[in-house]
């Protein structure tokens, strides 16, 4: 009987023996055969692996340390670390760093007269299977940088509770490298014009350029990535759940591209599936340790770094419109939150479910209006909502004293009723990828034909 609790750390450490050997195997061997994606899944095993080392190992002394919070669903509100998520943050940035090489290296290499003069100096390109060119490393290490800045705003959240205003300021001037750097190498700032628009218009042009204001665009996404997922967020599992749905998603629609070479966007679907995949290896090795009944808190620090993934990659890889339709559910969900976060409704500073020990569910939580009560317009656009099941209130004398909290988490509970904390996350993850699965079909059918052009195959849809 002794022996089997022995046996299992043993047959882990044979796993991660096992996976640390498939994966130098999978980076060392692209240096002969150039193939990025071998040495992405390499790194992203790596990963995982180091990651789930580190994350149990620093939890209690981030709790030494004080940085700590409380599981608000859970009897007796056990205090777990806070901004663990900072481990899986850094070993990716780690990763990245060590990634160049493999990436890049055939593009670097130079021959020169000697002495460090540059003067017959030139790029050898030689064989380079599926590396990238120079320009794109500008890209990369841009969006390294823009990632840098991200973790160190989520590390000062974590650690003294920003305003929302700075907030909104950091990704937003941590990304200036990023856009300089997408003026010089792309620039490419107009849109397709839809086909029944240039129709009813008498518009040929078929696409028109937005100049500056693509770049308020592109700066908008960076805000709205990195936000929009540290409010879908208060239950065990959903924070980072959400952006491997999310990174699952980004790579399916990848693997469209890189299936059919001939497309013109081959290569940066295959560079947004070399920074992603290695992203998926340390957010899975995250989730272990965060889904129910979690073991540690990812905190802001990594809302706000894998949120900036996303966005980095989808501006990078130019396919930051089809990265929104996979955000569809945490565009829903900030819409539904505007009244709370703009400040028409009054917001709690927590808006995570309400739990009820008795039955060990999640219940709607609700927001009290007692000492801010409603504008009058406010609570007529709070009645119609709830006609249309959109909100729970509650009434006395007709006046508005309560309403659920305007998050989709707390929708879904006044929808379906009390959950536990585990199906809860489960119902969300699987809505979110399923209409992220609906919006990867329009996108590739219903949006040609609208825009009458493909860039997946090459060609106008007439
Ligand atoms: C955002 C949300 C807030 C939500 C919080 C939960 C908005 C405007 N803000 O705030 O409504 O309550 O995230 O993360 O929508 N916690 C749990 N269980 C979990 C995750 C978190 O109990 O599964 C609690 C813990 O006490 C943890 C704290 O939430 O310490 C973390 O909250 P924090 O990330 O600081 O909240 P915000 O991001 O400011
Ligand atoms: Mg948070």
């Amino acid at each position: 009987m002794l022996v089997v609790p022995k046996l299992v750390p043993k047959i882990s450490n044979m796993f991660q023996v096992a996976g640390l050997i498939l994966s130098f195997g999978l980076i060392l061997s692209t240096s002969l055969n150039h193939q990025p994606l071998q040495s992405a899944v390499g790194f992203s095993i790596l990963g995982y692996i180091v990651s789930n080392y580190l994350i149990p190992r620093a939890a209690p002394v981030f709790i030494r340390k004080g940085l700590s919070g409380k599981d608000l669903s859970k009897v007796g509100n056990p205090v777990l670390a806070e901004a663990i998520g900072v481990i899986p943050a850094i070993t990716y940035l780690f990763l990245m760093f060590l990634f160049i090489p493999f990436l890049f290296f055939k593009f670097l290499i130079t021959e020169t007269s000697g002495g460090g003069s540059r003067d017959s100096g030139h790029t050898v390109l030689e064989d380079v299977g599926s590396l990238f060119p120079h320009n794109k490393l500008a890209s990369y290490l841009s969006s390294i940088l823009c990632l840098e800045s991200v973790i160190l705003l989520g590390l000062m959240d974590d650690l003294f509770d920003l305003r929302w205003r700075h907030k909104f300021l950091i990704p937003a001037v941590g990304a200036i490298p990023l856009l300089i750097v997408y003026y010089i190498d792309f620039g490419v700032t107009w849109i397709l014009v839809p086909k029944f628009v240039r129709q009813l218009t008498g518009w040929e042009q078929t696409s028109i350029d937005l100049g500056w204001l693509y770049y308020g665009y592109m700066g908008a996404l960076i805000i709205f990535c990195p936000n929009s997922v540290n409010i879908l967020a208060g239950v065990n599992g959903l924070e980072v759940g959400q952006t491997v749905v999310l990174g699952v998603l980004v790579l399916l629609n990848d693997l469209c591209y890189l299936v059919s070479p001939d497309s013109p966007a081959f290569e940066t679907h295959l560079y947004s599936a070399c920074m992603l995949i290695p992203f998926l290896g340390v957010a899975l090795s995250l989730l272990k340790w965060n889904w129910f009944p979690a073991k540690v808190f990812v905190g802001d620090t990594f809302c706000y770094f894998s949120g900036m993934v996303f966005a980095v990659v989808g501006i990078s890889s130019h396919f930051s419109k089809t990265l929104l339709l996979f955000f569809s559910m945490q565009i829903v969900n900030f819409v539904y939150s505007s009244p709370q976060l703009f400040g028409l409704v009054f917001c709690p500073r927590h808006r995570l479910p309400k739990f009820n020990s008795e039955d060990g569910k999640l219940y709607p939580s609700r927001a009290n209006f007692k000492e801010k009560p409603l504008k009058k317009w406010v609570a007529a656009a709070m009645l119609l909502l709830e006609r249309f099941k959109l909100v729970q209130l509650t009434k006395k004398d007709g006046i508005i004293e309560e309403s659920s909290n305007l998050t989709i988490i707390n929708l879904f509970l006044v929808w379906f009723g009390p959950m536990r904390e585990d199906q809860l996350c489960s119902a969300l993850l699987f809505t979110q990828f399923a209409v992220g699965l609906v919006c990867l079909v329009l996108r590739h059918t219903l949006a040609s034909l609208l825009f009458g052009y493909d860039n997946l195959f090459l060609k106008f849809v007439s």
